[in-house]
């Protein structure tokens, strides 16, 4: 998928002197940016590369396409696909030039495969630059990357210290985690989703090739999210309808207040437009849940699991922020004090600026686990303005009646990049100039 055998770049230091490994990790992305980029300014241009630029022009795409040049990255505001890959990499770049190169090929990757079209034809002789997993011209099939960083990327490495977000740290464990460290943490998150699990595969494999050695895996998760039944909002591995209660993604105003970092606040200038992501991998303890009677199982959650609705009402989306709900139940007789969502949003003046996120998660099935046994679960992805709102409804929910039933083993806290502008922009460019 990447030619390494492109011409050196003048500018850069050559392979002497270089360690090996160094060595073929530059030349690999200077392969790929040439390719994808470089190629078409120097005249090189077959008939399948001037198709590749057109489709990428404009990051709009075909029929099916997402738009990927915006003020925000898709994949955030955008209805969930069915099929969600999340993995996260330890960034091995060289240094600050590396990485510029590393998002600079990333957003060129991202922004074909978003648009799709037909990929170059590749050199006689030479691999060939697609796998052809979606056929001979790449379909968008609604397709996503978000990309995030972590904490640890703002280490010495690349001198970002000064530059990170304010509220941006590496996830300590809560109450009733056992984190699992290789499953947790990364310098940076992928988030792939598409209509189709072969779209979110080709779409892995291609940054994967194109970023060997630069961005190294740490952790995967492959997940899906349910479609309705019968209908209304997906059901969890739990059975419970998961996602109803959410803030209104159509309206501007509440997402910039809500999950869009603001220009002139605390945060660095270059971070506005992007948001904080916490994704926290939780496995279910199936056995333990079905052997709940409902009536119980609807007590740990607050809500009817036929309908999705609330206790005290019988439509899944009846309003549960009429404040006068809970002051008439101060006991929890009908909503349990310590139920899922009486803790996540408690409807109380106190609680109102740490009770709204936006939610985005997936489910997975990695059964069986080494013991055989069955390892179903969540993967909880939110997205907020502020991360200190996920951390303090997190702390809430350590009380909550469903902490017997999950095993929170992973994940990690990132911040999502704002989006890529336009066709001379690039992921983290404010973070990287
Ligand atoms: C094991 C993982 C989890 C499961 C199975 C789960 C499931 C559910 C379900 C079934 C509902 C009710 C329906 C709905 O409004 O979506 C709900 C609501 C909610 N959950 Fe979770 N959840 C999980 C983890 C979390 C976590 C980690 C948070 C945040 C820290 C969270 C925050 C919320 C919020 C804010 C609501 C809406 C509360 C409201 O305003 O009514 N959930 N969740």
């Amino acid at each position: 998928m990447t030619d390494d055998r492109s011409p050196a770049r003048e500018d850069e230091p050559g392979g002497g002197g270089c360690p090996a490994g160094a060595f073929s990790r530059r030349s690999f992305l200077r392969g790929s940016v040439a390719a994808g980029l470089a190629g078409a300014a120097a005249g090189r241009l077959r008939e399948s590369d001037a198709a590749f630029a057109e489709t990428t022009a404009g990051g709009r795409g075909g029929a099916g396409a997402i738009a990927f040049h915006g003020v925000h990255q898709a994949g955030i505001l955008t209805p969930p696909q069915p099929v969600g890959t999340f993995i996260a990499f330890d960034v091995a770049a060289a240094g600050r030039r590396e990485l510029t190169d590393l998002f600079r090929l990333l957003t060129a990757r991202v922004r074909f495969l978003t648009a799709g079209g037909l990929p170059p034809t590749a050199p006689p002789g030479s691999p060939p630059s697609d796998n052809s997993i979606l056929g001979h011209v790449v379909v968008p099939d609604a397709l996503t990357v978000t990309v995030a960083v972590g904490a640890s990327l703002f280490d010495s490495r690349y001198g970002l210290g000064v530059r990170k977000p304010a509220q941006l740290v590496t996830m300590q464990p809560f109450q009733h985690d056992a984190l699992d460290p290789t499953l947790s943490q990364g310098d940076v998150l992928v988030q792939i989703c598409a209509n189709h699990r072969d779209t979110t595969v080709h779409t892995l494999l291609d940054l994967l090739a194109h970023t060997k050695g630069v961005l190294n895996p740490r952790w995967r998760m492959e997940c899906q999210r349910n479609p309705p039944r019968p209908v209304g909002t997906p059901r969890d591995w739990f059975g419970f309808k998961d996602g109803i209660t959410q803030p209104d993604t159509t309206s501007a105003g509440q997402m910039n207040q809500l999950v869009w970092v603001q220009p002139h606040t605390a945060e660095p200038a270059w971070a506005a437009g992007g948001t904080y992501q916490a994704a926290r991998i939780i496995h279910f303890d199936i056995d333990a849940w079905q052997a709940l009677p409902v009536a119980r199982q609807e007590r740990i959650f607050g809500r009817r699991k036929a309908s999705g609705a609330p206790m005290y009402a019988v439509s899944e989306t009846a309003p549960d922020t009429l404040d006068p709900i809970y002051t008439n139940d101060p006991q929890g007789l009908i909503t349990p004090l310590n139920s899922h969502i009486r803790l996540a949003n408690p409807q109380t003046p106190q609680t109102a600026a740490t009770s709204t996120i936006l939610r985005r998660s997936y489910d997975y099935d990695r059964s069986p686990d080494v013991a055989g046994g069955l390892d179903l679960g969540h993967i909880f992805c939110c997205f907020q303005r502020e991360l200190n709102t996920y951390i303090t409804m997190q702390n809430r929910l350590e009380g909550e009646a469903l902490v017997p039933f999950i095993n929170p083993r992973g994940g990690g806290f990132f911040f999502a990049l704002p989006g890529v502008r336009d066709d001379q922009d690039y992921y983290a460019r404010g973070l990287l100039a």
